[in-house]
This record gives C-alpha cells, structure tokens and sequence, in this order.
C-alpha cells in the first residue's frame, strides 16, 4: 500500500515511534478556526494523508453549508471524527476518543458526533448501537451526503451511508486547508485500491481505485501554487497506477505524464507523491523526475518484507529480486535519490531466518527512512482468511525492535554522508527547538535546521550541512 497510508513524511509526520508498534502519519490533528459561523464543526483526523486530504473535502462540504470551525470540541454542534482501520491500536485509540466525546454531549445533548473514513465502512452497525452516542456514520466515498445526513440527525434520526463508489472522486471540491502552514499541501489524485495484498484492509474500507481527472489536478496545483503554496504531495494508494481516460476527450494520461504536468506550472512549486508500488513503479517515472528540478529526489517504496516467500504469502506479486532491480533503476537513473519505505515485522509464519531477510534487505538498500509496524491481523482481509496469525506478540514485537534499531542505525549514517553536502531547503516554519532557527525539508525529504536571517517561510535557500542527529540535518546558509 501506500501508506499514504502510505505515510507520507513531513512536519506534521510521525517517524519512528518511540513506541515499539509505530505509529504512522499525521496525529490527531485539530484544524484552525476558519471563521465565527453561527453553527460550529470539529473535526479530529487519523491515519494516513489520504485522510487528513479528506477531511479539508469534508470542512469544504461544510463551510458550503455555513458552518464555521472549532478547535474546542465542547464549543461544537458537531464532532466528526475520521478514522483509520489499518490496525487494531488505530481503531482502539478512536474508540478511546469516542468516549471522550461522551463528555461534551453530556453537556450538549443536541450536539451530533459523526464517524467518518475507514472505520465508517467496517464497523457501521456496531458503531451506531454499541456507542451510542454516535449519530451519523458515513464512509469514505459519501461525504457529499453530510447535509442531509446532519438534517436527519439533527430531527433526531440517526444518518448512515457507507457506499462506496466506482467513479467519486471529488474532483470538483475545492478542499479548505485547515490545518496547513501556507507552504505544503497534500493533493488526491487517486481514491482506493486495486491491489489485495493479504494484510490490507483498504481495499475493503476504501474500495475499487479511481483516477481523478488531470486537468482538476493541475487546477488544484496551480490554484495552491496561486496562494502561496510551495509544494504539493501527490497521493494515492498506488500513484504508479495512476491512470486518466475519458474516451469522449481523447484524454489519456498516466502518472509519469501527470507529474510532467504538475511539476511544469512553475518551478518554484516543489511536487512530491506518495505512495509508489514497486511492482508498478517504471523507469518513465524516473526519467521524468530526473528531467524536472522541482520533482523531489525521494520515493516512498514499501518493502513490506525482505524474504520472497513472505512477500508471496503477502500477496505483493513481487519478489527480493524485482524490488531490487527497482532499487538499482532508482540508484542509476536518479543517484542523488532518498528512498523510504514501509515494513511489516511477524506476519503469517515469518521464520528467524525470513526476518532476518528483511534486516538484510534494508542494509542493502540503505533507506533514508521507514514506517515500521508489527503485523496486526484485520478482519476480512487474505491473510485473516487463509493464514494463522501465528507469531506471537512478544516476538513480532522484538523483531520490530530489531528493525527499528536498523533503521535508526541507517537514517544516521545516511545523515552523515550528508555533512559538508549543499541541498536546497524549502522552509517550513520555525524549528521545534528554537525561534532563532528555520526549519525546512531538503528534496529527500530530510528535515534540515538552520539559523534564521531574515528569510521567510516559503523561500528556498541553499544550505551547507555541518552536523546532524539521528532524525535531522544541521546547516547553515550559503
Ligand atoms: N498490520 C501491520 N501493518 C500494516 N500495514 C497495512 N496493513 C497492516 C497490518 N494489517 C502497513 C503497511 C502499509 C502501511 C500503510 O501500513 O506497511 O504499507
Ligand atoms: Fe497498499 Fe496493498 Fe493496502 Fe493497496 S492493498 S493500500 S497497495 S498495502
């Protein structure tokens, strides 16, 4: 998958978790205020970018309706909550969450509390009857119907609608971003997923893939592009099969040909994309990365596993050796290129010696960076089907320990191959740490510190490195 559930990296990303299952992407994010409308929405986000992207389209849906945003849930008339289902502990931290917002219903008993996203799909009847008190359920390809979801609960009914759809894509909805910093925004260009890796809930909670016309891409971009912005994510479960028809227009437009597109509004827009699948992720795209300056050198490509026997039984039909010769296309079509990755330690039947693959594996690649997770068994996937979830917990566990020990190991050394390089860097807002510090990405997508001195956010500035940590980049202007 993409971990756009694919986690897509960046300032608002989690990386390596401290805990030992990671936890991935953007954190229960709340939104900005948007204005002092009469009737008040908040909204919480978990999961990947994918959903964070969906609910700037639902708080668009809604500020049509005249609503305006809280980022106090007790000051709200409505609480929307859009959940992941990639893993159990997602689903329980949302559950922990519903809970909360008992409280302000309490005090509020008109107050409506809507279950958005994944979990929408796969829990609907239960949500609705165990917690009580949720009143509208409504599912990843259903959010134009809000409003007359929101009318139905607000007469006391409860609003349901968990259909998912061969061709929404919500092209036309201009989404408000609510929780950016003016410079990054994330851009859909395709919904759901074909593929059936036998982990994977998203086929089933987002459905089949669809390819969301490029000219309402590009408009997006450069309307992004237009206010400001700087850069924009591209996402997608799987870009690489990203894939526009419209046979009446004679439009036909793969990925590689939509980033050509994105990246020539202006060079001074950055283009990112999240996520690649390594068994659709040809040379054409590399090709066109190489050609344009403002495409970032860095490609998500998930692993999930380093043993072939393993990636069979996970369904991801490529083995090692393919993913390897990715790599290499990668290495000599674009040398100066980070490469991330996600992987999944304990699935089915995984020996000491398959893991041991994957340690192998990452060494040999070198990744810049990767979302590591331990294998958490969901309901109606291949896996739960035809597989025993059968290594125990303490032992999935240690070995995602182990591959998180790597990585740390191999992010570092990464980082200090960088020392003495210059790379330009976007910046992003001040440093975590300090005021007197900017803080920016470089085109690998490294974060990069460095002192302020009179420059904004937005500018691009060239940056020599002179020292590093783990996780960042330390430099200064040259
Ligand atoms: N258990 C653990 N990790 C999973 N992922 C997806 N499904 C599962 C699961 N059942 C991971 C994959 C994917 C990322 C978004 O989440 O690594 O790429
Ligand atoms: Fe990604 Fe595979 Fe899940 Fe699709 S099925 S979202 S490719 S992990």
């Amino acid at each position: 998958m993409g971990n756009i559930h694919a986690p897509v990296q960046g300032g608002k990303a989690l990386s390596i978790s401290n805990e030992l299952d990671a936890i991935c992407q953007v954190d229960a994010l709340p939104l900005k205020e948007l204005n002092n409308n009469v009737k008040k929405f908040y909204i919480e986000s978990y999961g990947c970018a994918m959903n964070l992207n969906d609910s700037e389209i639902v708080a668009a849906i809604l500020a049509r309706e005249g609503f305006g945003n809280t980022t106090n849930f007790f000051e709200a008339d409505l609480i929307l909550i859009n959940t992941c289902s990639i893993r159990e502990n997602a689903e329980e931290r949302i559950r922990a969450r519903l809970r909360e917002f008992k409280k302000a219903k309490k005090e509020n008993r008109d107050l409506v509390i809507a279950v958005l996203g994944c979990m929408a799909e796969r829990l609907k009847a239960k949500l609705l009857e165990e917690e009580k008190l949720v009143d509208i359920v409504v599912g990843p390809d259903a959010y134009r119907d809000l409003p007359i979801l929101i009318a139905k609960a607000d007469a006391g009914e409860k609003g349901v609608n968990v259909l998912l759809s061969r061709d929404e894509t919500y092209a036309d909805i201009n989404p408000v971003r609510l929780s950016s910093n003016g410079v990054n925004a994330f851009v859909s260009i395709t919904r759901g997923c074909n593929n059936m890796c036998a982990f994977c809930v998203v086929p089933f909670t987002r459905g089949r893939e669809r390819s969301r016309p490029a000219d309402s891409i590009v408009a997006e971009a450069q309307g992004l592009f237009n206010e400001g912005y700087r850069e924009v994510t591209l996402l997608g479960q799987n870009v690489d099969s990203y894939h526009y028809i419209n046979e009446e227009q004679n439009v036909n437009i793969t990925f590689a040909q939509l980033l050509e597109k994105v990246a020539l509004i202006d060079p001074r827009l950055r283009v990112r994309f999240s996520t690649s699948h390594p068994k659709d992720m040809k040379n054409d795209v590399l090709h066109i990365i190489a050609q344009y300056h403002n495409i970032c050198n860095n490609i998500h490509l998930p692993v999930q596993h380093g043993n072939s026997r393993i990636l069979e039984l996970m369904n991801r039909t490529y083995d090692r050796a393919w993913y390897m010769d990715r790599i290499a296309a990668i290495r000599s079509i674009l040398p100066d290129c980070g490469i991330s990755t996600d992987i999944i330690t304990g699935f089915c039947s995984e020996t000491e010696d398959e893991h041991r693959d994957t340690l192998s594996l990452m060494r040999e690649v070198g990744y810049e960076f990767a979302y590591m997770f331990a294998y958490s068994e969901r309901p109606g996937t291949l896996a739960h089907r035809k597989y025993s979830d059968d290594i125990p917990e303490d032992v999935k566990k240690r070995r995602l320990a182990e591959v998180i020990e790597l990585q740390l190991q191999l992010s570092h050394e990464s980082n200090l191959r960088d020392i003495n390089k210059i790379t330009e860097v976007l910046i992003e807002g001040d440093s975590k740490k300090s005021n007197l510090h900017w803080q920016g990405r470089n085109p690998q997508n490294k974060v990069v510190v460095f002192p302020k001195d009179g420059e904004s956010i937005g500018d691009y500035i060239m940056v020599k490195i002179i020292n590093c940590t783990q996780a960042t980049l330390i430099g200064e202007k040259v």
